[in-house]
């Protein structure tokens, strides 16, 4: 049984890109999980944590780039620092952890927890990775709206 399943209503933030990169996040985590009901979790947390440290890395500068491309961090810069600040968050705590289980602690089923929680409200919290979904979506309707001319149905 998988740790988390993806749900588009629940989760897209209506951005391929991103919500690709947040499946294959999801895909890390419920590869960790069968591990630890087959039994091979000890051998498989350390590959785990390296990925979700660089698989992360990538996803949360690629993240923040796009939020300060389509003038999301302009316009919310309150909402900019929060996310980079949560993103850091993140990371440190799979640091911290990926150490725990250098030093022989067992900790799969932490590591699953957290990721897992944190990942749910982080996508769907509304006031995160969504945020910036609705916000590009509200500009792509703008330019829609700015590049088609006026006709009839504007009066209607
Ligand atoms: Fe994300
Ligand atoms: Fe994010």
């Amino acid at each position: 049984m998988p740790l988390i399943e993806w749900d588009d209503r629940r989760y897209s933030t209506g951005i391929e890109r991103y919500d690709n990169q947040h499946k294959r996040l999801f895909e890390v985590l419920n590869e960790l999980h069968d591990a630890m009901e087959e039994g091979r979790a000890e051998e498989e947390l350390g590959d785990t944590l390296r990925e979700l440290e660089r698989y992360t890395e990538h996803h949360f500068s690629d993240e923040e780039e796009f939020m300060e491309g389509c003038g999301f961090a302009d316009d919310c810069s309150d909402c900019f620092f929060q996310h980079q600040e949560m993103h850091e968050e993140f990371a440190e705590k799979v640091t911290e952890l990926r150490e725990k289980h250098e030093e022989g602690e067992y900790i799969t089923m932490e590591v699953l927890e957290f990721a897992r929680d944190w990942l749910d409200s982080h996508i769907a919290g509304g006031d995160q990775d969504q945020s910036y979904g609705e916000y590009y979506d509200s500009k792509v309707d703008d330019y829609d709206y700015d590049s088609h001319d006026l006709d009839d149905s504007t009066f209607q």
